[in-house]
């Protein structure tokens, strides 16, 4: 077991630094805002979006004449003038294809001066007239109208097994409750930007995205080019969850302003700005109702979802999903249902479907387990569940077990009062809580080159993206270790669509899909290098077979005689100092759909409830994680102990609050859309069993940049009712909801 909070030498062959640490720290990393290179820095033109202050009908007219007599403003693009599009324009893109207006904070114009603030200034100055359209904002009072998606997500929208009424007869206790999850909004650090400029027909872009190669298709296509002729860079992404991972409106806009201007365009939303356009997780409503014998064993579920979706388009949340595999159950029956608002997109955040999926199912879960006046653990180890229920098929490497059994043990889950309300220090009431935490292991086809330099490094590049979590870091080990180096010695490029490609960093799969990839190249590099010496009169390895070759600290040798070999320097030199190249890729194998592949892990919380104020302090929060191969201590652990710090987030501050008249974000900004700070934050204890994965990946390893958020969220909950024997079912647990519950 590795464990943040003990003490952790580095393993051979991980780096204990972030690759990219110092970079970030000193400034020298690049975000997509601050680049001012190839173009002349003088000819940049900065554009500010102008958004609908309507949630629903048409522009009628804008007025810009005095806009454009303003100082610094060189062009205005509104639908009106805006160049037209040949291609489709996708529907739930708004770049001034049209003058209908779906929501309120809708991108309607684009004002391009020499300044930023000369633009925004000028941004004021446009009369914008509408033909105002009623408009769909009260969700819960719509929720008889919800329907089916229009097409599936990743997922079915609904699924039953067994027969639910005959089992559900059986349960001597029931829990039957609605679980609430509220719109939420992505808050990256870094605001989403853009930077574009056209040589010739030839786009260019830098951009802060989680997929580069998802920009360089989406701009081919809506703007009519050849792929080949659209060139996306993106070496920094300071975070994205999702938000990132689609190139929404402004991407397009940079582009579209660059080709009108004849000059470098930088689009940059303000924060306000990304509470709409740039995508959200929608509310969800949970009727979850769940059926257990007298000895705990869980005989019927049925989870009925209703989230919000966009008048434009679907996204689905699949916060039913969990119910269906998460622990055994002889019947099972699932719905998820949409009701159409005039508001932004959903789509992906952080641990999308998992994430409010656990929030609900593990409250559930709790109350079953207090009706039944049993352990939750115990709750949950009774019902566990050894296959995949879901998918009738085994998973690739199980040991949730485990995870409870560690985590309950390092949290000291035995000193827990079963009662709640019983515990109180002063003013405060004291509980725990827990939950089990799950997210799929996903992998998807992807290519790297690697390069052996006759200066003894090595290069390593794939067309991934780095947005936070460690890729260049683990990307130099993936190489070095294949090579036989120490990974200092090697240089990764990253972020830009003229490398290789590789998917978009999105459903934590990157570390399963670009590792295996940077390992094949590496391999096929050592192979081209071993051929090199074996051809070589010269080489104190001619004529020796590939199979007799081994490599270490930079040198080439027979494994027999050590000592009979040579540097890389060395045998590179001698031959044409022209570096070893090689490309490799790797994709899932032929038996993917013969198993199931999720990581799996166990949180517990505990909270300090004061009793006038219904403040919950969230002391302590330890989590045991089964993700596979840990590649890197810090960047790994780093991002559990992220998600369990957004986990915290979704239980108690996070929620956007839509103006019920006027369709827009009430608390559009940092001030009152809350995120957890770090006086919200206690004391996080997290750890990984470690346990490979070889099924899934030759490396044995999945990624984890989401299941940190999966059951925090509830496991702070259910410490909530410990503590006060209050149940709260609406997400986030703020003191006024606690205080009525
Ligand atoms: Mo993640 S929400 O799949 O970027």
């Amino acid at each position: 077991m590795i464990r943040n909070n003990q003490a952790r030498p580095t393993p051979e062959g991980q780096l204990e630094h972030r690759y990219d640490g110092i970079a970030k720290v000193t400034g020298k990393a690049k975000y997509a805002a601050e680049f001012t290179e190839p173009f002349p820095k003088k000819d940049l033109v900065y554009a500010y979006i102008v958004h609908s202050t309507i949630p629903s009908g048409s522009i009628a007219s804008i007025d810009q004449k005095e806009a454009e007599r303003a100082f610094g403003v060189i062009a205005i693009l509104t639908p009106f003038n805006v160049p037209k599009l040949t291609s489709a324009k996708p529907h739930n893109l708004s770049i001034l294809q049209d003058t209908d207006v779906h929501y309120n904070g809708q991108p309607i114009a684009v004002v391009l001066a020499s300044s930023l603030p000369f633009a925004r200034q000028a941004a004021r100055m446009l009369t914008i007239k509408y033909n105002q359209q009623p408009a769909k904002l009260n969700f819960m009072g719509r929720l008889d109208e919800a329907r089916p998606p229009k097409q599936g997500g990743r997922e079915q929208p609904g699924t039953q097994r067994g027969d639910l009424a005959a089992s559900m007869a059986k349960a001597t206790v029931t829990v039957d409750e609605t679980y609430i999850t509220p719109l939420q909004n992505h808050n990256p650090m870094e605001p989403h930007a853009t930077i574009a400029w056209w040589e010739g027909e030839e786009l260019n872009v830098y951009d802060g995205t989680q997929y580069i190669s998802g920009v360089k298709m989406s701009l081919a296509r809506i703007l009519n080019l050849p792929l080949e002729n659209v060139h996306v860079q993106c070496p920094y992404t300071g975070g994205g969850f999702g938000s990132k991972g689609t190139a929404w409106s402004h991407v397009t806009l940079a582009a579209m302003a660059a080709k009108v201007v004849q000059k470098p365009v930088k689009l940059v939303l303000e924060r306000n700005q990304m509470f709409g356009p740039v995508g959200t997780r929608p509310t969800t409503v949970n009727k979850i109702k769940i059926g257990a014998d007298a000895s705990g064993k869980i005989v019927g579920i049925q989870h009925d979802a209703i989230m919000n979706t966009s008048v434009m388009d679907d996204f689905v949340e699949h916060s039913a999903g969990t119910s269906r595999m998460l622990y055994n159950s002889e019947a099972n029956a699932t719905t998820e249902k949409m009701v159409e608002m005039n508001l932004g997109m959903g789509t992906y955040m952080r641990a999308p479907g998992e994430a409010t999926g656990t929030a609900v199912l593990e409250i559930a879960m709790d109350e079953l387990a207090h009706k039944l006046k049993m352990d939750p653990v115990q709750l949950r180890l009774v019902n566990y569940a050894e296959t995949d229920p879901s998918r009738n098929r085994p998973f690739s490497s199980k040991h949730l077990r485990e995870c409870y059994t560690q985590a309950a043990e390092n949290f000291g889950w035995s000193k827990r009062n079963a009662e709640p309300g019983q515990k109180t220090e002063g003013n405060k009431q004291i509980g725990y809580g827990m939950a089990t935490a799950t997210y799929p292991a996903n992998r998807s086809a992807a290519s790297a080159i690697v390069r052996i330099l006759p200066n003894g490094r090595v290069f390593a590049g794939s067309g991934t993206q780095d947005i936070g979590t460690g890729m260049y870091t683990i990307m130099a080990q993936t190489a070095a270790a294949a090579l036989g180096l120490d990974p200092t010695l090697v240089d990764v490029k990253l972020g830009d669509s003229a490398l290789p490609k590789a998917p978009v960093s999105g459903g934590s799969q990157s570390t399963a899909s670009v590792l295996p990839a940077v390992d094949a190249a590496a391999r096929q590099a050592k192979l081209k290098l071993f051929q090199l010496a074996m051809q070589d009169t010269h080489s104190p390895l001619y004529n020796a077979k590939d199979t007799d070759i081994e490599t270490k600290d930079g040198h080439i040798f027979l494994k027999s005689n050590p000592s009979t070999g040579e540097s890389f320097t060395a045998l590179l030199t001698r031959n044409g100092a022209a570096p070893i190249e090689a490309e490799g890729s790797a994709e899932p194998g032929p038996d993917k759909n013969s198993m199931t592949t999720q990581s799996f892990g166990a949180v517990f919380a505990e909270v300090a409830v004061d009793k006038d104020t219904h403040m919950v302090q969230v002391r302590r929060v330890v989590g045991t994680y089964d993700i596979g191969t840990l590649m890197n201590n810090k960047t790994g652990l780093n991002q559990l102990m992220g998600g369990i710090v957004w986990g915290v987030g979704f239980a108690l501050h996070e929620e956007a609050v839509i103006d019920p008249v006027y369709g827009r974000t009430v608390n559009g900004n940092f001030a009152d859309y809350h995120v957890p700070v770090n006086a919200d934050i206690g004391d996080i204890d997290v750890s990984v069993l470690n346990i490979p994965d070889t099924k899934f990946n030759p490396l044995g390893s999945r990624g984890i940049g989401e299941i940190g958020i999966t059951g925090a969220a509830a496991a702070v909950a259910n410490a909530i009712y410990n503590a006060t024997g209050k149940r709260v079912r609406n997400y986030p647990m703020t003191p006024d909801k606690i205080m009525q519950a």
